[in-house]
């Protein structure tokens, strides 16, 4: 989703403009642009695409300018053309917006009526002419966003520069973050520390509706109401980080084999391995009293979600409602109070996951959050925050984040399956033991990718994919389906194996691979009929499985052999080699693995 930086510098500022959007290029985007302030008026540079475009337009026409902002966009109104690409500005005001202006069309019409004309597509350029009109009316730049920012409706961050005012930057927040980064007589604003971390680690975080005045050696914040406040200065990890892709040819390769270590780093912060015991954080509420459990996410938290409903169903006894979040959130679901409301996002800052999480706590229930970015809106307005500790994820396909949240969720669900009195010492050592085992079976895994070299020849030849799975494996399907698709564009779809003979199994002919996610589980040999009834049509399997090729039964297109493990463990393993196909056959094909197109990593909206 669009990026937003600003700096208010002390030499020029748009190669470091640059340098932090590129630290944000991860959320996805399709063109790119900066504006500044050049002696006293603004000037801008665009470009579609990629940021080399626009460093490429910047070497020929370079910017002088020592304050300025910058941006990539996302697109939502307008095409991801030149033309439609931030910075907006008129000869008053330039500005940089993430979200979507809700009122903009009726905004427009006025405006226009007003004789002001629009040169763009975009909502955004609503906000250029609202506060442009406002100083043409006598107002001072702060008192001209101060009055456009009552006039906008819908969610959004800005942040504002302006023509002879080389000290002043103005930044608004109304549902996607921004940060602000204090320098040594310098400033900064980026849509997340990580943008920022190049030049400086003391970060002021803007809540949800503040707006902020910022200049080289102050910042003034106000509220909603318009009262001045205060926010505290933190200081950020995100500078400590270094974003970058060491040996691996992309992210997203690296974020697979980081998986058994930040694994690890999940399970010690909620499990006492010694003791073999889960030790969950507080999260305000007696756990044995729990009735009822909902779980809400988006996209691949969705799928991590799912994995838990059949954990905690199973282990804990506890009824768990679970819903994707652009669904749950305007379906008014009666929600009595009392119940235990799981929201799942590696970003933390979803829109719809958010506005769910809104919903439940109106309706009285106890809000906890699994993110990985702590400080995102998400865990803030979460009565209790179970961090993921991933570590940044960059690549826009969610690979180690989703692994680190079916970890939390399989020590929530052993949690309440203590606290319910459904698990016992014994059992909890064995689960627990089940998990520390499983970043020594997903490394043996990544000892092995040649295999999926092989495969992604026959799955990149395909236009169809069909991905089968029973039980709590049922999500991986998904989730597998979700992967290839995302990054190799090829089609391709995830069924309960079950389900296969009610529609899905029209689908089959020779030309379709039929990837099988069956450990030799209670249910294996359920799966294996509906192996074989797809064997029966032509289809080409492709078997994930521990057990043996040969009790398949039939003609493999492929087999991925995985490690034995404790069937409750089983969904965080086979999560590996489905994202290990699917990153193999977008490389062959030669996409965008870690940018894929129309993809943004925080979706913030709805
Ligand atoms: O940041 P979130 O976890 O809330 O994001 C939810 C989805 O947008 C995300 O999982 C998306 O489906 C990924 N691209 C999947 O790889």
């Amino acid at each position: 989703m669009c990026g937003i930086v600003g700096i208010l510098g002390s030499k020029p500022v748009a190669i470091d403009l640059i340098d932090a959007l590129r630290r944000l290029e991860y959320r996805g985007y399709d063109s790119a642009g900066v504006a500044t302030v050049e002696n006293g008026h603004l000037e801008r540079r665009r470009a579609e695409g990629k940021l080399r475009n626009l460093e490429t337009r910047l070497s020929k026409e370079p910017l002088e300018g020592h304050t300025g902002i910058g941006h990539t966009r996302w697109a939502t109104h307008g095409k991801p053309i030149e033309r439609n690409a931030h910075p907006h500005m008129s000869d008053k005001v330039s500005v940089v917006h993430n979200g979507i202006i809700e009122n903009y069309r009726d905004l427009k019409a006025e405006l226009t009526a007003k004789g002001h004309t629009f040169a763009s597509d975009t909502d955004t350029e609503a906000v250029v002419h609202l506060i442009t009109d406002a100083m043409q009316h006598g107002c001072t730049p702060v008192e001209a966003v101060r009055r456009s920012l009552d006039r906008l409706a819908g969610a959004f961050a800005l942040a504002i520069i302006f023509a002879g005012h080389d000290d002043l930057m103005i930044a608004a927040r109304q549902g996607s973050p921004l940060a602000i980064g204090h320098g040594d007589g310098e400033m900064y604003l980026g849509s997340d520390a990580i943008a920022l971390a190049p030049f400086t680690d003391r970060i002021t975080y803007l809540d949800e509706g503040d707006w902020a005045v910022i200049k080289r050696r102050s910042l003034e914040i106000y509220d909603r109401s318009g009262k001045r406040v205060e926010r505290p200065i933190v200081k950020s990890a995100a500078s400590a980080l270094l974003v970058d892709k060491g040996n691996h040819r992309h992210f997203m390769a690296k974020e697979i084999h980081e998986q058994p270590e930040v694994i690890s780093h999940t399970l010690s912060n909620y499990l006492d391995m010694g003791e073999g015991r889960v030790n969950f954080p507080d999260l305000g509420v007696d756990l044995s009293q729990i009735l009822r459990v909902s779980i809400s996410a988006c996209g691949t938290a969705y799928y991590a979600g799912l994995v838990g409903k059949y954990w905690i169903e199973r282990y804990a006894r506890i009824p768990v409602e679970i819903d994707v979040a652009s669904e749950f959130r305007y379906r008014e679901a009666p929600m009595s109070p009392g119940g235990l409301a799981v929201f799942v996002s590696q970003s933390g800052e979803t829109a719809d996951t958010l506005a769910t999480l809104r919903y439940a706590k109106e309706h009285g229930q106890r809000i906890a959050s699994i993110v990985n970015v702590r400080t995102s809106t998400i865990a803030r307005e979460s009565h209790a925050v179970l961090p993921i500790l991933a570590g940044p994820e960059i690549g826009v396909a969610s690979t180690k984040a989703f692994t680190c949240q079916l970890a939390v969720l399989a020590c929530l669900a052993i949690a309440l399956g203590r606290a319910r009195g459904h698990i016992d010492t014994a059992k909890e050592r064995e689960l627990v033991q089940a998990l520390v085992e499983v970043p020594r079976h997903i490394s043996a895994m990544l000892r092995d990718e040649d295999k999926y070299v092989d495969l992604a020849h026959t799955l990149s030849k395909a236009s169809d994919v069909i991905y089968l799975g029973r039980g709590i494996n049922y999500p991986i399907a998904l989730e597998g389906a979700l992967k290839l698709k995302e990054i190799s564009y090829i089609h391709a779809e995830g069924y309960a194996a079950g389900e296969l003979k009610h529609g899905p199994i029209a689908l089959i002919d020779e030309k379709v691979p039929v990837v099988v996610v069956t450990p030799a589980d209670e249910l294996f040999d359920k799966t294996i009929s509906n192996m074989q009834e797809v064997a029966a049509r032509g289809g080409q399997i492709v078997m994930i499985s521990n057990a043996d090729a040969d009790h398949a039964g039939c003609k493999l297109a492929a087999y991925i052999p995985v490690p034995d493990a404790h069937p409750f463990t089983n969904p965080l393993i086979y999560a590996v080699p489905v994202q290990l196909m699917a990153y193999h056959t977008a490389v062959q094909m030669g996409t965008d693995v870690d940018q894929p197109r129309n993809l943004a990593k925080s979706v913030t909206v709805e």
